[in-house]
């Protein structure tokens, strides 16, 4: 593996999945890691990331003893060159300029520049520089205002870069990247594939015999998760999805559809009679959200009852949890995601399992790629994110059959028009909103009274932060079109230009 050391950077995960992108696995372990601890992940390289502290703060975290000396290949970004070359023997100063934003390199060679040509422009943020270079360095990057941009002992495999490599505003950054993998001697060999085999070796392993219940959510996780396990375990895999009558238009028919069109054994309870009742006249959302996980888990938990009934004692509960969500990192973030909709919590003392998480390594992107290779269809893989408590919570005010009906065609009308124009894969997140407003409106030649839609499409890049999405006006005007034509139930539309923060994604 290639091991991050995270030093508070916001782009730690970022160059890890650089890395992964170039088919090397790699693991992001906190800066205060021993060497043992790093030694355990079998390193062929270390990569120092940036962070917001100087080198001369008191406490500032600093490179784990033994390091500079166990002759491991290291590149150390922003915070790490300048940690790297004080601990070398070098200085650290702060500049006279503070560096932010895009800077041209004047000039630039060396190891880590090998087949860049042109100009190269460089990501910036630093507020401290390194002043005089430790012993056996020489610089190989200069910009404007900082001499020392980068620098590099090719002899002993240290290298040291002021700006950001992995970021894109650095475009060629990723030759460096690649160069200091090709430095490392590492295999390229994290490839899909490569990543079903570990896997199904993994889960094979640790099953054994055993039983494994998976609740689908209709989610690539999930999905991805019940396709791998199916082709691991086959038989003794027990999939149960719960259609809480919330999903979008066709969405549990085409999950179910796929599902079973690979062989997946899939248990569907049809729990919409249930949900819907228990929702009647609630319009509070964190209500609503509480009522569709109590009575997710009740359904749940009685499925898991008659299945092990019938199939006999089911040892472990398979999640989807990705790689984000259990990277212990200085940033200590994990439990600040938000999780799907059931959870080991919320089950009974005699249903207790344990958790069985194959993607705990992965990025979400890597699932996706699985996804593919497993046979799922490629607008399933490449799916948005939806939220458990589903359309509840973009249905404003009390929940109806009617409601729903509304809002899922118009849902279905704006995203399959998203895809229509190829705007899909630009929006990280895109839906429909039921307003409870009514307002005046002509049609033809006649009055109109009646509901407001709104739209909202954010980018982002795991759904913490997001922006709206720019959509081009003609595209809007389309779309609004078509939801005024074909739903009569709505006559306006409207489109959301709020940002998150101080906006949430999803309106309630
Ligand atoms: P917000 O609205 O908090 O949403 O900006 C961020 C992301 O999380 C999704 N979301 C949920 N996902 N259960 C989920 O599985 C939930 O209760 C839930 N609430 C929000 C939301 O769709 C967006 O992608």
């Amino acid at each position: 593996s290639i091991v991050v050391l995270d030093y508070g950077s916001q782009y730690t995960r970022l160059i890890a999945r650089r890395l992964r992108e170039q088919h090397v696995f790699s693991v992001i372990v906190s800066a205060d890691s021993s060497l043992e601890a790093i030694r355990a992940h079998r390193p062929k390289g270390v990569v120092l990331s940036g962070g917001p502290r100087s080198v001369y703060d008191p406490g500032a975290p600093g490179l784990p003893e033994g390091l500079l000396e166990a002759g491991l290949p290291i590149l150390a970004i922003c915070y790490g060159m300048q940690l790297l070359a004080h601990a070398a023997g070098g200085e650290v100063a702060p500049s006279t300029v503070r560096e932010y934003g895009k800077a041209p390199l004047t000039r630039y060679g060396g190891e880590l520049f090998r087949g860049v040509e042109g100009e190269f422009i460089a990501w910036m943020s630093h507020g401290d520089s390194v002043v005089r270079l430790p012993e056996g360095f020489r610089v190989v990057a200069s910009t404007q205002d900082t001499e020392i941009a980068a620098i590099e002992d090719p002899e002993r495999g240290l290298y040291g870069m002021q700006f950001h490599p992995e970021v894109h505003h650095t475009p060629k950054g990723r030759t460096l990247l690649e160069n200091f993998l090709a430095r490392t001697g590492i295999a390229r060999d994290w490839t899909p594939e490569h990543i079903l085999e570990v896997m199904t070796r993994e889960v094979r392993e640790r099953v054994g015999d055993e039983r494994v219940l998976l609740a689908i959510s209709g989610g690539v996780d999930s999905s991805t998760l019940g396709l791998l396990l199916n082709r691991a375990i086959g038989e003794r895999l027990t999939a149960v999805f719960v259609d809480h009558g919330l999903l979008r238009a066709g969405e549990a028919e085409e999950v179910e559809r796929a599902l079973r069109g690979v062989g997946v054994n899939l248990t569907v309870v049809d729990a919409a009679e249930r949900f819907l009742g228990a929702l009647t006249g609630v319009a509070d959302p964190e209500e609503k959200r509480k009522i569709i996980g109590r009575e997710f888990i009740e359904v749940f938990n009685g499925v898991v009852r008659d299945k092990q009934a019938e199939v006999g004692h089911i040892r472990f509960l398979a999640q989807g949890t990705l790689y984000p969500d259990v990277i212990e990192s200085s940033g200590g973030h994990g439990a600040a995601n938000i999780k799907s909709h059931h959870n080991v919590g919320g089950l009974p003392e005699d249903l207790r399992f344990e958790l069985l998480e194959p993607f705990r390594t992965l990025f979400k992107d890597e699932v996706r790629e699985l996804a593919t290779l497993l046979g799922l269809p490629p607008h399933l893989a490449q799916r948005h994110p939806f939220p458990g408590p589903g359309l509840a919570i973009r249905c404003l005010g009390p929940v109806t059959r009617e409601r729903l009906a509304v809002l899922r065609r118009v849902d279905d009308i704006f995203v399959s028009a998203l895809r229509e124009f190829g705007l899909y894969d630009e929006t990280w997140q895109a839906l429909a909103v039921l307003t409870p407003l009514r307002s005046v409106g002509v049609m033809g030649d006649a009055r109109t009274y009646t509901n407001t839609v709104a739209l909202r499409a954010v980018t982002s890049v795991d759904g913490m932060t997001a922006d709206w999405a720019r959509l081009p006006h003609d595209f809007l005007a389309t779309v609004s079109s078509r939801i005024v034509n074909s739903v009569p139930e709505v006559n306006r539309v409207v489109y959301d230009i709020t940002s998150k923060p101080p906006g949430t994604i999803e309106w309630e």
